[in-house]
């Protein structure tokens, strides 16, 4: 559709050959970035060849149609393919956040996303249990099997003619085909052509030998640059360099150097692994995040880090996110002009180098210390693909442990073409504290000072991108901030908004006895559109001679006369045929005849005088191809009579202030109120401009026009096939009925395809006509954004006057529609009856007027006329509901109509529904936690006034043969669902089943006179045209039916054919039918966040009401519902439209500069509710419309974005003002609604405050009396009673992983090394024991490595209380903590794992192979003469022992294959076929691929760190019976509160098993009581609950032995080391073994009341069998015994800074507390008796002396008041809030 990588429906899968490796790699590429040419050894699959109708439906493409994925299909095939190439590159492990990530590159106009995100997740391995119930009946994934290209090269993987069978190594014959092709791409390649000369390079030097012979080349490496600057003219070489190996590789010396040809996914991946494996790259993970937000993944699969550079090296304003980050952290580039001739200079530099010659080899970036901070940000207009409206990047490096700036580094992109570096703020920020309020004011002031950005038309405002610039850096001061410094109010400021993982619900009733009408069914069509093979008119077959069109156009401002045409130029390109003016039109015109209804004027096709907008066609170019086609138009020069010099009046407001006024407004209609109140109280004046959208169906407009014998064949993508039917014949000048219009479907409409589309179908005709040739006629993105009108904006002035509870006393309201250039369609009429909305109108007087401006004639857009009613009187309620201070909803309902309004039932519905009032005070607690984040929930009521149009015929033949039964109807299939809706019908009403219904084309020979199909109601008003015919059916059949009794369908319609009935009937709808005008009620209740510092926005519910009646296909409306609300979330936030004030050019026409939603924008939780139990009395068999309604109820987002920006600025300090932010709702106007300024950016530090004010009236010594009694209670309650409830429930909180606590942090990273020891043994006897011998073997170790565990992608589950994440282990050699003397250069003589594994297989599953096996170790381990490895240590264990695999003998090279495709993840692939193989490197710093999901235990803390399972499955299916579920935790945490009854349970990963270690006895560690646990691998044999780790309990191991096998995919055992606890009969085969219970034994230390490990050892040992057999002479003698490899020892002792950390947080206030209670009993105790003998001494001493000795002590009140100021710390003032 657009030709340049925005909107992903060209996508389709490229094999490439991975570099060095040549492993194809499948990946996603948009096909229309890609030139033929750069496919050179690549295979491509497009949509049709996953799946088809012949060799079965792939199940992404079933699923897809299954979940309704699907509405116009245009965009599907792209979606199905992007999908594709995720989820096979994944092996099928995808998450589903990973899922909802990978489509920023696909758009969909139809569906709202909310289907195809359900459907792709569907397949997440942590899928919601909702999703994968809905997937039943669905097929077998087909395998991919040929790519079907042959490639001449002589592929190594063709090893198909060899007769060999290689699945006992674990290949199947098609992947044998698949994963391999070895081309000898050594050489380079040349194509020339008369125009063009194409070299492609694999190495550097060729690339500089092409470069030299030649004077004007371009370097194309992914040749994605194109879709941002698009190349109108290549030069005559041009040179790919997308094999160059000497740019595809990355090397760390201690810089990072990244090869300019690695695409970005690859970058993405190494910046991945480098920021988990070396700390000295962590920031790589912060460029990871933001590079995830750079284009969409099919672009980022080709297009380079060099590519990008270099498009911002050409354009300096590019926003080029690549060029930002490398540049924050001072990265340097690498330029070649030779291959020696190198130089490594700044990025800043590059700029301005002179590149002629050069070429980018590598960038270069730097290790940073962990004093250095990194922030980057990218705010774009919407969640995923776009380029940033300011990018950002900073780097503080600290003075280590001060927060005191050493130096800075401050980049901003999207600034101006010079602006980098923020360098004045650079400077002046040396020296100072980066964490203080002055630092921040004088950064703020002086960014404020130097940020000057450039206007740019199609960008947001410079004052915008200045205000977010600075926003940006406080934002990241706010991230980096220290929590203990400042107000976690400000924290949520500091992180960009980031949408959770979608999720929708959908509720219906579905009345089963009526079905299959209002029966959920997927789309007829659906499962074609998701397999490419649903034809759209651009799909019909190419025929040899058939020529494109295109249309030349008036750029140029309007009102401007056109004289004459110079085609010189257009016809110097080759393949030009044609050029056609207005003048060759044989016949009218005009494409909008004026005799139709809703077309009153004419519209030219070709203009022919004065031009009416910027852009309107004046000529067609015909070529032979559509680029020719396209180039040449622009080639044509226009020549004008007169340039009109006037600025146009492109707007409503421009028309009301021009002296043209009165000519071009005219007033439509004006409505008087019957009734005026008279209690106002308060009187509101306002203006409210709503703009215009453009339809973005993801087919253009399109035609493609045939010649046949009787006239022409149309095939347009039109909605009104009458209007192309007669424009086509008047314009041709020929009779209409030679005219066969033919539609298919239509690629999404919306409106725009009703009257546009017989413009391009006039100018294909025509050419048709004229040239006796097919010709194709699709417009391009670009021409079809400047040719065709859009959505018609509006302009309301309003008065209204209200009583005190805001009941309208009288409204006026006059409004302004925009026409366009003409009058046609103009929609003010039907935009009055929608202002009503649900409310009373007596009082209320509209006036409407139309407007006739510079722009091209205005059409139908989605829920025309209504949105805009709807959305005014919605305005206006909100409006009035804030100047009287009342509930919005209060005031809604106070102004509602009485009689027969459902609304107040659905409004009570969905707030029930929708949990409205509990998330109200959520909301409110969210915003008072949160200052620079804000949310809103809102609630909007709608009535849609439905009217009917027509006619629309349905024809339904029978086929007596079998009873099937096909229909065509007037209307066209565009999305909506009206062919399964009308097959339904069909179905119901003959009574036979929907799969004996199909539906065929229109065609106007068939449906002659048809209405346009709109307005919601074409489905239906057909719907009732099909019932009629098939009522008249069913009455011909009657009198058969009686005759025969109780026939089958299928022998009625036999009979009835026999008997001369006639199985055919139509039926025309008229409007005069019997069925009623209708409302259609609908409400909804939207929840958004706002990030107040960037005006960046999640929608993060919705709760959509919807009265469908009784729906005729749920399924289909819910589609319906969703797409038009989403469509609508478009036109109020992201969507808007820019022209040129003084030409009238429109700016916005392309996918970079217009975005619609994405999928990340969709509403994070979309819920959509079928109103219950409805029936429609007045509609067609009791349903409703759908297809437009729900846009209308969209506007609730603008009310919630107004209420969160209210919030904002309250606190902001600004009065409680009416805000209204400019529609559409961009990032931009609601920043800009805000109104930030410099000094309400601060840090807020948190002040230490504690005064107490409270004064007591008491007397001092009985405060204290009583000061010392509660004491004493205090002493008992708390010390007995309280205490040990709250350590109870306070640890329950501790030891639950909730995020934030210490336990968790602990938990996902331990903050201090684990002990791993390995002890190798090394066999002394190998010789001998290749001869027959027992082996003797010496123990060599430890070799001893810190390991540092990890968990990473965290991810919270708040609904099911788990966490989901990966685990990253890395190790640390300690040479000095290890064996003496042991370095790891020890040479170590023991068994080969790898090849004594692999005889062991084939010798189980095809030991006839053996031989061969021997043929292929020759070839990999160089002759062999035993079995034996002869390694050094380390080698082993980390670095790797080499496989040869380049040798190309047969057999090496299968097994070769063999292990590359089912050892990949333990081998490291190396260039030139090495692998490595070793024990743990592969795993070390590198992320398990296994997404483990456990309890957080925050419901219930005896839960916590159980594992509930392992990549989305909840068992294991390795083992049989209970031995495949997850018993226990992940072994990283444990529950609280372990009594000595307690078994210990915890799952282990690594061996595929739990572990229930026991009591032993009560130890202690550091003077803290603990419990021992031992453990063992146990008795599988005879131990009941552990036979079934075996296959059958006769085929257990030995005691203490358990086979690895199914787990590890390698014969291995594992054992306790020195096979302790095991069968002793073990150790009688082996020498050299000493098993001992103290170095042996598996034990773990707990402290009991927390669950905390202290002290832990545990232990395993591997094992392998030195396999006898004949049939392999290495082997023939060998002993047959299980002989020991090595054993590992993972050990933990907690330090004394942890011991000490869980003494003081639990032990010692425990003690303390046990101490104090008794003190607290004593003391206060006693001293309360003081003070009451103190205090009533008097009254004792009047008991002892006499009453008349009268001395009484007077105390004075004020005294004691003054003295009872009680103030701890220094008194402060509480800080002011602003
Ligand atoms: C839809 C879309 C969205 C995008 N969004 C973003 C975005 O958000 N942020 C962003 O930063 N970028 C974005 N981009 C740009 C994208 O990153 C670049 O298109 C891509 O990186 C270019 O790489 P390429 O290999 O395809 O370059 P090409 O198109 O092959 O080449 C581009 C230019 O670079 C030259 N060139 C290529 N390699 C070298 C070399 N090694 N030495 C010298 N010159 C060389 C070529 O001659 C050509 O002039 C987007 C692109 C598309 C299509
Ligand atoms: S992405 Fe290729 S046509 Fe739009
Ligand atoms: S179904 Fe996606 S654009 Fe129509």
């Amino acid at each position: 559709m657009c030709h340049e990588g925005g909107c992903g429906a060209c996508i389709v899968a490229a094999r490439i050959p991975a570099p060095f490796t040549n492993e194809l790699k499948t990946v996603a590429v948009n096909s229309c970035l890609v030139s033929v040419l750069s496919c050179h050894g690549w295979e491509i699959l497009t949509v049709e060849g996953i799946g088809n109708r012949i060799k079965g439906y792939h199940e992404i493409q079933s699923r897809l149609a299954k979940f309704n994925g699907t509405q116009c299909g245009f965009c599907t095939p792209g979606w199905v393919m992007n999908m594709y190439c995720i989820y096979t590159s994944s092996a099928k492990k995808l998450t589903a956040a990973e899922v909802e990530n990978s489509f920023a590159g696909n758009m969909c106009r139809c569906t709202g996303y909310r289907p195809i995100a359900d459907a792709f997740k569907s397949f997440a391995v942590d899928a919601d249990i909702k999703l994968t119930d809905k997937v039943i009946d669905i097929e077998d994934l087909h395998t991919f099997k040929t790519c079907g290209v042959e490639c001449k090269k002589k592929c190594v993987h063709k090893i198909n003619d060899i007769e060999t069978d290689l699945s006992i190594i674990g290949i199947s014959n098609e992947t044998k085909e698949e994963d391999w092709c070895l081309l000898n791409n050594e050489e380079s390649l040349t194509i020339s052509s008369a125009n063009f000369k194409w070299f492609k390079a694999y190495h550097l030097s060729d690339v500089f030998k092409a470069i030299n012979n030649c004077s004007d080349y371009k370097l194309i490496a992914g040749n994605t640059g194109q879709g941002v600057y698009h190349v109108v003219d290549y030069p005559f070489t041009i040179i790919d360099i997308s094999s160059v190996a000497e740019l595809k590789k990355f090397t760390v010396d201690v810089n990072l150097i990244i090869g300019a040809g690695m695409s970005l996914t690859e970058m993405m991946e190494v910046f991945l692994k480098m920021s988990t494996e070396n700390k000295d790259f962590f920031y790589l993970k912060q460029f990871f995040d933001h590079v995830d937000l750079v284009a969409h993944i099919p672009v980022r699969n080709i297009g380079t880090i060099g590519g990008n550079l270099y498009l911002k090296y050409l354009n300096n304003i590019f926003p080029s996110d690549l060029f930002l980050l490398f540049e924050t952290v001072g990265g340097m580039i690498t330029i070649a002009s030779g291959v020696n001739t190198v130089k490594r200079i700044s990025l800043t530099q590059f700029l301005k180098s002179d590149m002629r010659g050069m070429v980018i080899l590598n960038v270069m970036l730097p290790p940073l210390s962990t004093c250095n901070l990194v922030r980057t940000y990218k705010i774009m207009p919407r969640s995923q693909n776009a380029h940033a409206i300011v990018n950002a990047g900073f780097l503080f490096k600290l003075k280590c442990n001060t927060d005191v700036i050493q130096n800075a580094s401050i980049v901003f992109g999207n600034i101006s073409s010079k602006f980098i570096h923020a360098q004045e703020t650079e400077k002046i920020i040396v020296g100072k504290p980066l964490f203080s309020e002055e630092t921040l004011e004088m950064c703020l002031k002086s960014l404020s000072h130097e940020i000057i950005p450039e206007e740019e038309p199609t960008e947001p405002s410079a004052a915008y991108r200045k205000m977010l610039a600075v926003s940006l850096f406080y934002k990241a001061i706010l991230s980096l901030c220290p929590d203990s410094r400042f107000n976690q109010r400000y924290r949520s400021g500091g992180e960009a908004i980031k949408r959770h993982i979608s999720q929708g619900t959908q509720v219906y009733d579905t009345d089963k006895s009526v079905w299959p009408l209002n029966k959920p069914v997927p789309k007829i069509e659906a499962l074609v559109q998701c397999s490419g093979e649903a034809i759209f008119a651009n799909d019909l077959t190419t025929d040899m001679n058939e020529v494109f069109g295109t249309f030349v156009t008036a750029d140029v401002t309007p009102g401007s006369i056109v004289k004459d045409f110079d085609i010189s130029g257009a016809f110097k390109e080759p393949g030009v045929i044609a050029f056609y003016s207005a003048k060759d039109i044989p016949g009218d015109n005009t494409f909008t005849p004026a005799n139709m209804s809703l077309l009153e004027f004419d519209e030219e096709i070709l203009c022919s005088k004065e031009v009416k907008y910027n852009g309107q066609p004046v000529g067609i170019i015909v070529a032979n191809r559509e680029k020719v086609a396209n180039k040449a138009a622009k080639l044509v020069k226009v020549k004008y009579e007169l340039v009109n010099k006037n600025v146009p009046l492109l707007t409503i407001k421009d028309v009301l202030s021009s002296p043209e006024k009165d000519k071009r407004i005219t007033q439509d209609t004006v409505v008087e109120p019957t009734e005026v109140g008279n209690d106002v109280k308060f009187v509101i004046r306002g203006e409210l401009e709503l703009n215009s959208q453009y339809h973005y169906h993801m087919e253009t407009q399109t035609c493609v026009v045939k010649p046949t014998e009787d006239g022409i064949d149309v095939y347009s993508s039109t909605q009104w096939p009458n209007l192309v039917n007669i424009a086509v014949a008047h314009c041709l000048n020929i009779p209409v009925n030679s005219v066969n219009v033919i539609i298919r479907r239509v690629g999404g409409a919306y409106g725009g395809k009703i009257s546009r589309a017989g413009l391009v179908a006039c100018a294909a005709a025509m050419v048709t006509h004229l040239q006796g040739k097919m010709c194709r006629f699709v417009l391009s993105i670009e021409d079809n954004m400047k040719i065709i009108g859009k959505r018609a904006s509006t302009l309301c002035n309003f008065e209204v006057g209200v009583n005190a509870d805001g009941k309208i006393q009288y409204l006026k309201n006059k409004y302004y529609q925009d026409n366009g250039c003409s009058k046609n369609e103009t929609i003010t009429g039907m935009t009055l009856s929608h202002f009503p909305n649900c409310y009373d109108t007596k009082r209320w007087r509209i006036e409407a007027y139309n407007v006739l401006t510079d722009l091209p004639s205005t059409t139908w857009c989605r829920a025309p006329a209504s949105a805009e009613g709807i959305a005014t009187t919605e305005y206006i309620m909100e409006r009035i509901a804030y100047v009287v201070g009342k509930d919005p909803l209060q005031v809604r309902l106070s102004n509602m109509t009485l009689e027969d309004n459902p609304i107040p039932e659905l409004i009570e519905q969905i707030k029930k529904d929708s949990k409205y009032d509990e998330r109200v005070t959520e909301v409110n607690r969210f915003n008072t936690d949160n200052r620079w984040r804000k949310r809103a929930i809102k609630l909007i009521p709608m009535t849609y006034e439905l009217f009917y149009i027509g006619p629309y015929n349905s024809v339904v033949s029978i086929y007596y043969a079998d009873g099937t039964v096909a229909l065509t109807h007037g209307a066209v299939e565009m999305g909506q669902g009206i062919n399964t809706k009308t097959a339904q019908v069909c179905a119901y009403t003959l009574g036979i089943p929907l799969e004996k219904v199909s539906v065929k084309p229109n065609t106007s020979f068939t449906s002659p006179n048809s209405y346009a199909t709109g307005a919601s109601v074409g489905s239906e008003c057909v719907a009732f045209a099909t019932m009629k015919a098939c009522e008249q059916l069913l009455e011909r059949l009657e009198p058969v039916k009686k005759k025969m009794g109780n026939p089958t369908w299928e022998e009625l319609v036999f009979e009835a054919h026999n008997s001369g009935v006639n199985l055919q009937a139509s039926y025309m709808y008229k409007t005069s039918e019997p069925v009623k005008p209708y409302d259609i009620y609908g409400v909804v209740v939207l929840e958004v966040e706002v990030d107040i510092l960037t005006g960046n926005h999640d929608i993060k519910r919705v709760d959509l009401l919807e009265d469908t009646g009784r729906s005729l296909s749920p399924e289909v409306d819910i589609g319906q519902i969703e797409g038009a609300f989403v469509m609508g979330l478009g036109y109020w936030t992201s969507e808007k439209l820019i022209y040129d004030r003084k030409t009238g050019k429109i700016l916005t026409d392309r996918t970079w500069t217009y975005k619609p939603p994405g999928i990340k924008d969709l509403p994070a939780d979309f819920r959509v509710y079928f109103r219950r139990n409805s029936v429609n009395k007045f509609g067609v068999l009791q349903s409703k419309a759908t297809g437009e309604p729900a846009f209308c109820l969209a506007v609730v987002l603008t009310h919630a974005f107004r209420e969160a920006i209210r919030s904002a600025r309250l606190e902001a300090g600004y009065e409680d003002q009416w805000v209204d932010i400019e529609y559409p709702c961009t990032v931009e106007n609601i920043f800009s609604a805000v109104g930030h300024k410099l000094e309400h950016f601060k840090l807020h530090f948190i002040l230490q405050i504690s005064v107490s004010h409270c004064k007591m009236y008491f007397p001092k010594h009985l405060k204290i009396a009583a000061g010392f009694t509660g004491a004493a209670i205090f002493g008992i309650v708390f010390g007995w009673a309280m205490f040990p409830a709250i350590l109870k429930s306070q640890l329950k909180k501790e030891m639950a992983l909730s995020k934030k606590t210490d336990v968790r942090q602990m938990w996902e990273k331990i903050p201090f090394p684990l002990d791993f020891k390995v002890y190798l043994f090394n066999y002394t006897n190998a010789e001998e024991v290749h001869k027959g011998a027992i082996p003797i073997v010496k123990e060599i170790g430890p070799y001893h490595f810190e390991e540092w565990k990890e968990k990473v992608e965290v991810e919270d589950q708040e609904d099911t209380d788990t966490i989901n994440y990966k685990k990253v282990d890395t190790f640390y050699f300690k040479p000095e903590l290890s064996g003496p003397g042991l370095t790891g250069e020890e040479m170590i003589v023991m068994p080969h794992m790898f090849m004594m594994g692999m005889i062991a297989i084939v010798h189980r599953e095809k030991p006839a192979m053996l031989s061969m096996l021997g043929k292929a170790f020759n070839g990999i381990f160089d002759n062999p003469t035993d079995t034996f490895l002869r390694v050094k240590a380390l080698d082993l264990l980390f670095r790797g022992v080499i496989i040869n695999c380049a040798r190309t003998e047969f057999a090496p090279k299968a097994v070769c294959t063999a292990l590359k495709k089912e050892a990949a993840e333990r081998l490291i692939f190396e260039p030139n076929n090495q692998y490595r193989f070793s024990l743990f490197g592969m795993r070390n710093a590198t992320v398990d691929k296994h997404v483990v999901t456990v309890k957080r235990g925050i419901t219930n803390v005896m839960e916590v760190g159980r594992v509930v399972a392992i990549d989305g499955k909840t068992e294991q299916d390795k083992w049989t019976g209970t031995c495949n579920e997850y018993q226990g935790t992940d072994g990283t945490v444990f529950p609280p509160f372990l009594t000595e009854a307690d078994r210990l349970e915890s799952f282990s990963g690594d061996l595929c098993r739990s572990f229930k270690p026991w009591y032993q006895k009560k130890t202690s560690y550091r003077g803290i009581k603990t419990n021992r646990y031992i453990a063992n691998v146990g008795d599988l044999a005879n131990d009941p609950e552990l036979q079934c780790y075996c296959e059958a309990p006769d085929k257990c191991p030995p005691k203490g032995l358990m086979e690895m096998s199914k787990c590890m995919g390698v014969p291995m055992y594992v054992s306790l080391p020195h096979y302790y606890d095991s069968d002793p009969e073990l150790l009688k085969n082996v020498k050299g073994l000493n098993p001992d219970v103290n170095e042996h034994e598996i034990v773990i230390d707990f402290e009991p009341i927390t669950g905390t490990p202290m002290v832990a050892k545990q232990r395993v040992m591997f094992s392998m069998q030195l396999l006898k057999t004949e049939k392999m002479e290495l082997c023939k003698d060998l002993p047959d015994t299980i002989a020991p490899l090595f054993w590992i020892e993972e050990g933990l002792s907690l330090n004394k800074t942890f011991v000490n950390m869980l003494k003081h947080q639990l032990f010692i206030p425990k003690r303390i507390v046990g101490v104090v209670r008794w003190l607290l009993v004593a003391v206060g105790g006693l001293g309360a008796l003081a003070c009451l003998v103190f205090h009533f001494k008097d009254h004792i001493m009047r008991f002892a002396v006499s009453s008349d000795s009268g001395s009484v002590t007077k105390v004075n009140p004020e005294e004691i008041e003054q003295k009872e100021v009680s103030v701890i710390g220094q008194i402060q003032h509480p800080a002011k809030i602003d």
